[in-house]
């Protein structure tokens, strides 16, 4: 079918192409025929065409030689007379691209020899497509490249000649370029791609296009080659960071190396183009110490000291860069965050030290401030101090606080304070700090000297040297140095109408009290003075104290007789009636004893009589009495010495001597001036009679003008006076205080008396003196006068003659 379909097209063809052949060309022959005709195809009969019987044709050996070429194209069909085709005939193979394809062959008969040339023109048939030289054109384009430029292709190629060759090339479409035919000499057609919109490698890195060779051959052929297009990098892109700004917070003290944040920062480039490392940029110094920036990866890290109070926020510009220096920047702000990591500090504004005792309450003594550098509650900070203390701190403004008192200071019981204050922060923890001040209180003179006792009592034996220490005072003052220094001094006064300062003196440092002479018991035994403690402060202090001085007595006197007078002196005789019965009263010894007590307590011994067992003495009245009645043969003149003795230790004595007269009548006494004393003692003697009669007179008036009264007082008198004794006032040294017969004493003293137990007899014992002045009026010993005439009438009972005399502080040493 094929075949048929072939052949018949191969005649049409031939004939329409032939015939104007056949009628130009003369004596040869030639046929036009196209190429590719299938073998066997007849291409015309040369034997009608030459005119040769086509029945000799096998017998001349017709044959067909191919001028110049070894390959046999065509054949004759014997039997018929055909030029036919024997192999295939290709154009493009015999002839390439020359525009006429002339294949020569030689038609040779034999018997006879006989040559005819035959032409055979090959025409073209579109059998070829245009084809490119590759299937694949790769491109690299910069993207950076500009709009408009261009790029040639390879051309595509097209074995056909004429109208079969390449007529056209077509590009896919595609948004970058467009195709432009270059009409070039010689028919040839190039073709270039022109840029029509700017590359983007970061969007499309590579483009596909598809170009299309088409001839002008019908049916038409086409022939097709990819195009790939690279689109090359160019460094068109800055890196991008993620955040226009980038915010962290860090707390302060972060360690070193503590990742803060990282940044990040894309470039579209690729390669170096988009390799990004990453900078600080601009910062201050101590920003980058802080901080550091990793240039690859972008991490922030902490590199240095994060002080929040040096430095609270952190504001750095970064930069991010790519290979070729293209950047772009972004902001870093790191907010530091607190942390309690300052103790607060505490400052003494001012401070009061020493501050004076007596400051009254609330009283500033200092003014302290506090400051914390954190913030927030981390730099809220309270203070307080101590509490059992006298102070208080009182909240002023803001973080200052004012050190007050808060009571009264007493230096002598606290004298200095060890404050402490402690701040503390409200973080958490919290911390601390406190601070130790020492605040002394300085010395007000706020206090007397106190005498360590209420009154001080001194006792001295008289006749102490002078000089000799009778007791010693102290006081204290707890006030500090010359406010608490105190010094002694006895206040002036009198004793006895002279100065204390006579009899006693202080030192003033010690205390210690001396006498100043030698005292006397006999003169005074007790007597007060006023010390004073004064301290040294401005103005001084002081209180005073009583010192009483209670002189203690020694024997130092010897019994002093007043009657008789004294061995040797004694003028006196008595008379004894010669009727007298025993036990009558004769005489009495009267003796007085300045001391005191014991001391002063007599005893009385006769020591030598002329008739021994005659008379006996009182011990402790001085009575002298009969012993038994008076006989004729009693000697007239009785001699007895008498001796006094005191109780003390030891104890002293003096003697008398008494003489008495047996007689009812001093006439019968011839003897009495012998009996008597030297001349020298008459004129004397006169005198003193004298004076005891005067005073005799007046006693006895007196006695009977009080006996009257007593007498009309209790009709019944007690005081009975039987002995005519009478002393003499002018026997009595002065000073002695006489009492008279009622008991009342005339003495600036007063003395305590009592009977000494176990006797009867009226011995009075000095106990106790007391100075008047020394003692309260409702002290005093209240002796009214009855107590005294008890005492008497008691005595009386006892005794029939009786005169008492009551002795005071007689002194008769010194007068
Ligand atoms: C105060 O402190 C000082 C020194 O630490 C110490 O010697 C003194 O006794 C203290 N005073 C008081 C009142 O605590
Ligand atoms: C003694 O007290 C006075 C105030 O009475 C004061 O001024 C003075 O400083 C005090 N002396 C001493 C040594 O403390
Ligand atoms: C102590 O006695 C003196 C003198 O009599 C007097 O001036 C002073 O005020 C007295 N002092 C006291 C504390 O009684």
């Amino acid at each position: 079918m094929g075949h048929k379909g072939l052949h018949s097209a191969g005649v049409v063809c031939g004939l329409s192409l032939i015939l104007p052949l056949l009628r130009s060309v003369y004596g040869d022959i030639s046929y036009s025929f196209p190429e590719e005709m299938k073998q066997g195809s007849v291409i015309g009969n040369i034997a009608k065409d030459l005119g040769l019987d086509v029945g000799r044709l096998s017998a001349r050996k017709a044959r067909i030689d191919t001028v110049g070429k070894t390959r046999r194209y065509c054949d004759i069909n014997p039997s018929k007379g055909d030029l036919i085709v024997a192999e295939r005939i290709d154009r493009e193979a015999l002839c390439g691209k020359k525009a006429s394809c002339l294949l020569k062959l030689d038609l040779v008969l034999e018997n006879p020899l006989e040559l005819h040339r035959i032409s055979l023109h090959i025409q073209d048939i579109n059998d070829n497509s245009p084809l490119f030289k590759k299937d694949i054109i790769k491109m690299e384009i910069h993207e950076s490249t500009e709009k408009g430029a261009r790029f040639s292709l390879d051309e595509a190629h097209d074995a056909d000649i004429g109208e079969n060759t390449v007529k056209g090339y077509s590009l896919q479409n595609n948004g970058n370029f467009v195709l432009n035919i270059d009409p070039k000499s010689g028919g040839r057609k190039f073709s270039e791609l022109v840029l029509e919109k700017k590359l983007d490698r970061e969007n499309q890195q590579q483009i596909n296009l598809l170009l299309t060779a088409e001839d002008g051959g019908a049916p038409q052929r086409s022939g097709t080659v990819e195009i790939h297009v690279t689109v090359l990098d160019a460094n068109d892109n800055a890196p991008v960071f993620s955040q226009a700004a980038y915010k962290a917070s860090l707390p302060e003290n972060s360690p070193l190396g503590t990742t803060v944040i990282t940044v990040s920062a894309t470039d579209a480039d690729e390669g170096v183009n988009g390799e990004v490392t990453y900078e600080l940029d601009h910062v201050l110094d101590e920003s980058r110490n802080a901080f550091s920036l990793n240039q690859k990866t972008g991490e922030v890290r902490v590199n240095g000291p994060i002080d929040y109070e040096e430095e609270s926020s952190y504001e750095i510009r970064i930069s991010a860069k790519d290979g070729l220096g293209l950047a772009s920047y972004s902001t870093l702000i790191i907010d530091i965050t607190d942390v309690n990591d300052n103790t607060p500090v505490i400052f003494i504004q001012s401070f009061t030290n020493p501050i004076p005792e007596n400051v009254p309450p609330g009283t500033e003594v200092g003014i302290i401030n506090v400051q914390d550098e954190d913030s927030d509650n981390n730099r809220q900070v309270s203070c307080f101090i101590q509490q059992n203390i006298p102070l208080k701190l009182v909240p002023s403004i803001k973080n200052y606080y004012s050190l007050v008192t808060t009571g009264q200071l007493d230096r002598e019981l606290v004298s200095d304070y060890n404050i402490t204050i402690t701040a503390t922060d409200e973080g958490s923890p919290p911390l601390f700090s406190s601070k130790s001040v020492h605040l002394s209180v300085a010395d007000v003179n706020d206090n007397p000297p106190v005498f360590e006792e209420q009154s001080y009592n001194a006792y001295v034996t008289e006749n102490n040297k002078p000089g000799s220490t009778l007791c010693s005072v102290s006081a204290l003052d707890p006030d500090w140095r010359q406010n608490g220094t105190v010094i002694y001094s006895i206040l002036p006064g009198e004793v006895n109408g002279a100065p204390v300062s006579s009899y006693l003196s202080v030192n003033g440092d010690t205390g210690l009290i001396h006498a100043v002479r030698s005292l006397d018991y006999e003169q005074f035994r007790s007597f007060k003075v006023h010390v004073m403690a004064r301290d040294n402060g401005s103005p001084p202090l002081s209180s005073n104290v009583t010192v009483s001085v209670f002189i203690t007595d020694v024997n130092d006197n010897s019994p002093q007789i007043l009657y008789p007078a004294p061995e040797g002196h004694s003028f006196m005789t008595e008379l004894v009636p010669k009727a007298a019965h025993g036990g009558s009263l004769v005489s009495k010894v009267i003796a007085v004893d300045a001391d005191s007590g014991q001391n002063a307590w007599l005893s009385y011994h006769i020591v030598k009589s002329t008739d021994p067992g005659l008379f006996t003495i009182g011990l402790h009245s001085g009575e002298i009495r009969t012993q038994r009645d008076i006989s004729e043969s009693d000697n007239m003149k009785q001699n007895l010495i008498v001796t006094v003795k005191d109780n003390g230790q030891p104890s002293l004595s003096a003697t008398c001597s008494m003489y008495l007269l047996i007689s009812d009548n001093l006439a019968e006494v011839p003897e009495l001036k012998d009996m008597s004393y030297d001349e020298t003692n008459s004129k004397l003697t006169s005198y003193l009679i004298i004076a005891l009669v005067s005073v005799s007179t007046f006693f006895l008036t007196f006695i009977t003008v009080i006996l009257g009264v007593r007498f009309c007082r209790r009709r019944k008198p007690r005081l009975l006076f039987d002995g005519a004794v009478a002393i003499p006032s002018a026997y009595l040294p002065p000073n002695y205080a006489e009492v008279d017969g009622t008991g009342t004493l005339r003495s600036t003293y007063n003395y305590d008396a009592y009977l000494t137990t176990g006797s009867r007899t009226s011995d009075f014992k000095f106990v106790r003196s007391y100075n008047d002045n020394t003692l309260p009026a409702d002290q005093t010993l209240r002796k009214s006068p009855s107590d005294f005439a008890v005492a008497f009438g008691d005595s009386d009972s006892s005794s029939e003659v009786g005169h008492y005399l009551y002795y005071t502080h007689a002194n008769t040493k010194l007068q």
